[in-house]
């Protein structure tokens, strides 16, 4: 077992906010600085946005929704598909005027796609208006690589691979004050052949179990009414380091009992588990939890065993439909959740189909779907993909059809059912509560605002374009 590095001490991280703090009172003459940030992609890079926000607040700034009144804006990017990087490279084009406007901006780019090399040239070449930009192994520098952005007078471009290494104490802002992200692994090891992840993210890398155990104590006691544990792959949490001092063995359903034990009115979550790894002791932990919710979201990718091998799931169809089987006996009001990538290259449409069977024979709560997107570096980005763009878009239609006709079906067997569900905000368009059950389904209700935090029984009362309308009882 390897031991993990933390990358740089909290007193060095104090240090550097202390110091950009005095930089930015000199530079606006004692006015509060002002940050804009934006967070693209998975929960995983919001948690870690939460976590840069919070620097940025120990560093003395104030938040803005407003590039024009920024001081300092940062883009925390994600590589996963194209579209997401070419709406970045959108937006920080646009961000040239603004910083005419305002020459003393500070502009940031970090995360996923700028840990990529070309999209690092890219910048350099092309962007000149953005000052610094610093990859995913180095959050916890980020207060003194501001600091030597402010007062370097040239462009700082960090991205080092300080594989193996792992932020532990980061000061953190959270964007709600109900539902909290808990990450408790970084990287991933898995290599699915399309996967630009384990090529940006680094290995994966667990968290020490008594500093997460702390952090879910903090949450549960701070009043948040949600939990979700956070990591590519949460089902081999402690596989690859010893996660804990004091010698003891752990595995993630031990992680999950453990929090579940925790006294408190709230729920547990997590995400995301790769069917590989997804145990009897999971299941059992789930069903025997008293927090802990029945939604397991569980990626399939797809439903041909070929095109699954070509992808290095390793599972099978079989295999994944056994442990949705075993999930149902265990909890059979458990919510079963999954992604989808259409098109993978190579699959035929009989191969397609293959997947859309298994959508129908699991009946998925929701799916979150995905065309086929080719990475640089990866393998699949160099195997051939005769299959036209705008076939693969007829059968996500397809795809999305069959989910949309599953939904109807969920949504009228649960007409007349009271559901328990957490108030999580308002409406703005209508002043109704968004309201969601334990099984991860969005309820809307007739409330007050005052509701907003609070768990509530609600009756199902009707169900518009697959959203369930509800009355609290
Ligand atoms: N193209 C399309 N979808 C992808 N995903 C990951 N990589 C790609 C890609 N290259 C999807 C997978 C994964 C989800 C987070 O994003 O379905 O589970
Ligand atoms: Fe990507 Fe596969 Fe790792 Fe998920 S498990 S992050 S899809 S390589």
């Amino acid at each position: 077992m390897e031991s993990i590095l933390q990358n740089q001490s909290d007193n060095d991280i104090k240090e550097y906010c202390q110091l950009v703090r005095s930089v930015m009172e000199a530079r606006l003459d004692g006015r509060t600085p002002l940050a804009f940030t934006h967070t693209y992609g998975c929960q995983g890079n919001v948690s870690d946005g939460e976590r840069i926000n919070g620097m940025l607040a120990e560093m003395g700034f104030g938040f803005t929704d407003d590039p024009d009144r920024a001081d300092f804006i940062l883009y925390n990017t994600c590589a996963v598909r194209e579209h997401a990087e070419d709406r970045v490279f959108g937006n920080v084009g646009a961000l040239k005027h603004v910083k005419n406007r305002n020459p003393q901006l500070i502009i940031a780019l970090c995360g996923c796609m700028v840990q990529q090399q070309s999209v690092a040239d890219r910048i350099r070449a092309s962007y000149p208006h953005v000052n610094l930009v610093f990859g995913t192994h180095v959050i916890s520098r980020f207060p003194e690589l501001l600091y030597r952005t402010l007062t370097g007078g040239k462009r700082v471009f960090e991205l080092s691979q300080a594989d193996n290494s792992i932020c532990e104490s980061l000061p953190v802002r959270r964007d709600s004050a109900i539902r909290a992200w808990l990450p408790i692994m970084y990287g991933c090891d898995n290599f699915c052949t399309y996967c630009i992840v384990p090529h940006v993210r680094g290995r994966e890398r667990s968290r020490d179990a008594a500093r997460v155990l702390s952090e879910a104590r903090d949450i549960v006691a701070a009043g948040y009414r949600e939990i979700t544990l956070l990591g590519q792959n949460v089902n081999s949490y402690a596989v690859k380091n010893a996660v804990s001092s004091d010698g003891e063995d752990w595995n993630f359903p031990k992680l999950l009992r453990e929090i579940d034990s925790m006294e408190g009115d709230y729920v547990l979550r997590f995400m995301t588990s790769h069917p590989k790894d997804c145990t009897p002791e999971l299941l059992d932990a789930m069903a025997r939890g008293t927090h802990t919710a029945h939604h397991l979201h569980l990626p399939v990718q797809c439903g041909s065993d070929r095109v699954l091998k070509a992808m290095n799931r390793r599972y099978t169809r079989e295999k994944y439909l056994s442990l949705v089987r075993m999930a149902r006996e265990k909890m059979p009001d458990i919510s079963l959740t999954s992604d989808i990538i259409v098109g993978f290259p190579g699959e035929t449409y009989e191969e397609f189909q293959e997947t859309l069977s298994l959508v129908r024979e699991v009946k998925f709560t929701s799916l979150f779907t995905f065309i086929y997107s080719a990475r640089e570096g990866t393998p699949a980005a160099r195997m051939d993909d005769p299959i036209p763009h705008s076939e693969k878009a007829k059968w996500m239609k397809e795809l999305l059809e069959t989910q949309e006709a599953i939904a109807a079906e969920r949504c009228a067997a649960m007409m007349g059912s009271r559901q328990r569900v957490l108030v999580e905000g308002v409406d703005s368009r209508d002043d109704s509560l968004f309201c969601r059950t334990g099984t991860n389904i969005v309820v809307k209700c007739m409330g007050s605002a005052g509701m907003v935090g609070q768990f509530a029984e609600c009756e199902i009362t009707d169900a518009k374009n697959w959203v369930l309308q509800g009355r609290f009882v």
